[in-house]
């Protein structure tokens, strides 16, 4: 069941922010980050076993495994995984290394095949992960086949986003780890949606970069050749656990005013970026968006974006309210496509590669997060607690935003 009632409570925060001239979400205070929390090598292990190891991961949408059959396979953070849609319509997450001497079987990127062999000795498996196929055995000599599948990792499918954890047979309880978020995701139906283009962007550390995907604030100034300098710098945060919804505050949304609630769309509120803990962002709408996958590594200084483009399957007449892109022209897939490494990588991702060497040169012992870049505070807040706390998303981490309307409250 979609949380209507969550999009309608966003769109009445945001039209308080509208009618009050435009302002962004307060936090409590101005936020500060130790230097040493992006540059420790120390750190940046921990960060590595005790989140990307051991959080769910969202690593594909279901829509990209459509058939029975369907895989994707991948590299994350030095794990080969393979995801498949078995026979019998579920998708499953494995390492990509062979029961016999480990070889990767699959080559990385989308595919389809009832069977996968080896290529190394041709040693076969379904899509269930099962060993139906060993060369050569009666001069193999005798193993237990039924004991040599594919080594499963704990997976989970919300809202048609496929979650993986990085470790076999680690603890997994995505619904203790979404607390919710999926209910308004399921709007978006991401299980019928369809990759429209995809490519790879480095950058620096984890986290310099995934500031940015949080940080509107920035929006006119380090993008005014590519977003212009009219575009807010006003964010606004709502969150569920560590998740986080960013948007501006949206002058349209006064129009709702003239409906009873009851008619308010959907499509009209859930406009603007979609993150998910540690390392998405999708930035979009009900009409289609940017999914970045953040991998760190290999080093605790770089990391690598997934940038994919998605859309929904069908969507014939795609209505493009984001302001992010350019309005779509004949060419407009491979013209969006190189605006967005442009913005990332020319842009964000070159000024945080920049900031990183000069807090590396020991510039400042600490950074900044105003009390109008609430999601960074949120962000820190969940990664210090994923490194201190064995069942970090068991409570919640408080941020409690002051809106317009609570503001004139006493004792609010
Ligand atoms: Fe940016």
């Amino acid at each position: 069941m979609i949380d209507r009632e969550k999009f309608v409570e966003m769109a009445k925060v945001n039209i308080a922010h509208v009618q009050a001239g435009g302002t962004a979400s307060q936090a409590p205070g101005v936020f500060r980050v130790p230097a040493s929390h992006y540059l420790d090598p120390e750190r940046w292990d921990a960060e590595m076993a005790r989140i990307f190891k051991r959080v769910p991961l969202m690593l594909a949408l279901s829509g990209e495994l459509r058939e029975p059959g369907d895989y994707k396979a991948m590299t994350v953070m030095e794990v080969p995984v393979l995801l498949t849609r078995g026979a019998d319509g579920e998708i499953r997450a494995f390492m990509n290394s062979c029961s016999h001497r480990g070889s990767m079987i699959v080559e990385e990127g989308l595919g389809h095949a009832k069977r996968i062999s080896c290529p190394y000795h041709n040693w076969t498996y379904n899509s269930e992960g099962d060993l139906v196929g060993l060369t050569d055995r009666r001069e193999f000599g005798q193993v237990d086949t039924s004991c040599l599948g594919l080594t499963p990792l704990p997976v989970a499918v919300r809202a048609g986003l496929v979650f993986v954890v990085l470790s076999p047979g680690a603890y997994l309880d995505i619904d203790e780890f979404l607390q919710g978020y999926e209910r308004v995701l399921e709007h978006f139906d991401f299980a019928s949606w369809e990759l429209k283009w995809r490519q790879e962007i480095p950058g620096p550390n984890w986290k310099v970069a995934y500031d940015g995907y949080l940080d509107f604030y920035h929006l006119p100034f380090l993008h005014k050749n590519t977003f212009g300098t009219d575009i807010s710098n006003k964010a606004l945060y709502s969150t569920w656990g560590p998740h986080q919804r960013v948007q501006r505050p949206d002058p349209k949304l006064l129009e709702l005013l003239d409906k009873s609630e009851a008619d308010w769309s959907l499509d009209m509120m859930d406009g603007g970026v979609w993150t998910i803990f540690p390392h998405i962002s999708f930035a979009g709408d009900h009409s289609g968006g940017m999914f970045s996958q953040l991998f760190p590594g290999p080093t605790w200084d770089r990391s690598v974006t997934v940038q994919s483009w998605f859309v929904p399957t069908n969507e014939v007449e795609i209505t493009r309210r984001s302001n992010l892109v350019p309005d779509g022209t004949e060419n407009g897939s491979a013209q969006q496509q190189a605006f967005m490494r442009h913005v990332v990588e020319d842009e964000d991702y070159y000024t945080g590669l920049r900031l990183q060497k000069a807090l590396a040169a020991g510039a400042k012992t600490e950074v900044l997060f105003g009390r109008n870049e609430g999601g960074g505070h949120m962000f820190h807040s969940w990664v210090e607690r994923c490194l201190t706390d064995d069942a970090p998303f068991s409570r919640p981490v408080e941020v409690d935003y002051e809106t317009p309307q609570a503001a004139g409250r006493a004792g609010a």
